[in-house]
C-alpha cells in the first residue's frame, strides 16, 4: 500500500464540510473589512524566499522545498504566503491601481518541520496582506480581522502578544547591545544562536533552546532602545486597540520567526492547554523592505497569517460548532432498472431546479437503500417500484414531518418546492427548509 508522505494528510468527505465552513466565515469577515482576494502559485523561483544570504531563520535556512525542475530552474515550494503575495504585487504593478492593496489567500504551505499535533509539512494558511500604508491604523485593522475570524468561530479567550521591533535605527543601535550582552554568554548559547550572534542577533530572542536560561530573561529589551518615531508609532497601534476594546499583552521576547519584520510584530494565541506548544494560531507584523527588496517601489506593507488547521483544532473546543450535518433534499429509492432510469430523470428535473438529490447506483435492497437515504440526512424520500411506474406515481415520505403521499412522477419538483416553502433553494442548504 503507497501511503501518503509523512507529515502530511487527507482531508476526508465527512471533514470537508467543516473546511467548507471556516473558509466561508473567513471569506464574509475579509469582505467585511474590504480585503479581496489574491491566488499566487504555489511554487516561485528560489529567490521569492531566498532573497537575503544573511536570512537566519529556520524556516528560510532549514525548512523550505527546494528543487530543480527539468530546465535547471531553482523552485521552492512556498512556506508562507507573504513573500509570494509580494511578488505578484511588484510584478503585476498593483500598487497602480490599489495604492493600498489590501489582499487576502488560502492554501497549501510546505514547511519541512518535525511533525506533530497542529504541526505538518504540508499545511494551509489563511493570510491578509495590506500592502501601501505606513498608517498604525491599518496594523490595528488587521490584528483586529484576524480577532474577528476568531471570535466568528465562538472562541472568545484570544490573546494577542504584541511588539515594536521599531525601524531600522532603533533595530540596529538594539542589535549592537545585544551583541555585546550575549557575546559574554557566547559558549553557553546553542549553535544556532552562535551563528544568529554573527548574522541577526535579534532572532536570538526567538530560541526555544535558550530561552529558559537566566542570562536569557536578563537579556536587554528592546523596548529601551526605541527611537522617538519607533515609540509613537507603537503608542498609536497600541491607542488603536484600546479604541476597539481590543485586549493585548506586551510581549518584549516577541521577535517573530521571520526575518522581514519592522515595527509591529503580534501573535494571537487561544487558551486550550491541550494546544500546548502549538497554541499561536495567527501571526504577523509589519514590513516595510519586503517590496523594495523584491524589485518594487518602496511599499509599507502588514499583515498576518493563520494555520488553518489550529483554526480548525481550536473551533472543536468551541461551543459553536462549525460542521453542519451533511444533508440533502431527496433520495430516491428506485427498484429494478426501468425505475432506475425513470429516477435520473426526476434527479435531473429537481437538481437544474437547485434541489440535492442522490439515488443508489448500487441497487442494493429496500432495506439498504432506506438506510443511504437516512446517511444522507434527505428530507424527502421517495419510492418508485413498478407498481407505481405503471401508474406514472412516485410515493414520497417528508422525513421532517414523517407525511407520507402518492403523486404524480411530474410533480415531484412542485410537490418539494411548495413544501420547503422556500424562495430560492440551493443544493445543499435550506433543506430543512427554514
Ligand atoms: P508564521 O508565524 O510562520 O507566519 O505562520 C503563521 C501561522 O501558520 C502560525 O501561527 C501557525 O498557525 C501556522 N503554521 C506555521 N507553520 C505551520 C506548520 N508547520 N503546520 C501547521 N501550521 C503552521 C507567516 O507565515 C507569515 N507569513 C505571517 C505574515 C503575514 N506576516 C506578515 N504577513
Amino acid at each position: 500500500m503507497i501511503t501518503k508522505p509523512k507529515g502530511t494528510y487527507d482531508i476526508l468527505p465527512d471533514e470537508s464540510n467543516k473546511w467548507h465552513r471556516l473558509e466561508e466565515v473567513i471569506r464574509k469577515v475579509c469582505s467585511l473589512y474590504n480585503y479581496m482576494e489574491i491566488r499566487t502559485p504555489i511554487f516561485e523561483s528560489s529567490e521569492v524566499f531566498h532573497r537575503d544570504v544573511n536570512d537566519t531563520s529556520d524556516m528560510v535556512t532549514k525548512e523550505t522545498y527546494d528543487f530543480k525542475d527539468r530546465s535547471d530552474r531553482g523552485l521552492t515550494l512556498r512556506p508562507e504566503g507573504t513573500a509570494g503575495v509580494a511578488r505578484s504585487f511588484v510584478e503585476n504593478k498593483l500598487y497602480v491601481n490599489y495604492p493600498v492593496s489590501k489582499l487576502f489567500y488560502m492554501g497549501p504551505m510546505f514547511r519541512y518541520e518535525r511533525p506533530q499535533k497542529g504541526r505538518n509539512r504540508q499545511f494551509n494558511q489563511f493570510g491578509v496582506e495590506a500592502l501601501g500604508s505606513n498608517s498604525p491604523l491599518i496594523d490595528v485593522e488587521v490584528i483586529s480581522l484576524g480577532a474577528m475570524v476568531i471570535r466568528a468561530l465562538g472562541l472568545n479567550d484570544v490573546k494577542v502578544k504584541i511588539n515594536s521591533l521599531g525601524d531600522e535605527e532603533s533595530r540596529n543601535n538594539y542589535k549592537k547591545v545585544l551583541v555585546d550582552y550575549f557575546s559574554q554568554y557566547k559558549d553557553c548559547l546553542c549553535p544556532d544562536c552562535q551563528n544568529r550572534l554573527i548574522k541577526n542577533p535579534l532572532r536570538i530572542l526567538d530560541c526555544k533552546v535558550d530561552r529558559d536560561q537566566e542570562f536569557f530573561k536578563k537579556a536587554p529589551k528592546i523596548n529601551e532602545y526605541l527611537n522617538e518615531t519607533s515609540k509613537q508609532r507603537f503608542k498609536e497601534v497600541l491607542d488603536g486597540l484600546d479604541s476597539l476594546d481590543l485586549k493585548y499583552e506586551i510581549d518584549d521576547n516577541l521577535v517573530r520567526g521571520l526575518d522581514y519584520y519592522s515595527h509591529t510584530v503580534f501573535e494571537l494565541e487561544v487558551n486550550i492547554p491541550e494546544f500546548g506548544a502549538q497554541n499561536v494560531i495567527g501571526a504577523g507584523g509589519r514590513y516595510d523592505k519586503l517590496i523594495s527588496d523584491l524589485g518594487g517601489p518602496e511599499t509599507p506593507g502588514v499583515g498576518m497569517a493563520f494555520g488553518i488547521e489550529r483554526l480548525l483544532l481550536a473551533s472543536d473546543y468551541s461551543a459553536k460548532k462549525l460542521a453542519r450535518p451533511h444533508e440533502i433534499h431527496a433520495y430516491i429509492i428506485a427498484l429494478g432498472d426501468k425505475a432506475q432510469k425513470e429516477a435520473i430523470k426526476i434527479m435531473n428535473v429537481c437538481r437544474i431546479g437547485g434541489l440535492s438529490c442522490d439515488m443508489d447506483y448500487l441497487k442494493g435492497s429496500l432495506k439498504s437503500q432506506f438506510k443511504k437515504a437516512d446517511n444522507n440526512n434527505a428530507r424527502f424520500t421517495l419510492i418508485l417500484g413498478d407498481n407505481e411506474l405503471e401508474n406514472f406515481k412516485i410515493n414520497i415520505k417528508d422525513n421532517l414531518t414523517d407525511e407520507q403521499e402518492t403523486i404524480s412522477l411530474y410533480d415531484v419538483y412542485p410537490y418539494i418546492i411548495n413544501k420547503l416553502n422556500a424562495k430560492s433553494p440551493c443544493a445543499g442548504c435550506n433543506v430543512k427548509g427554514e
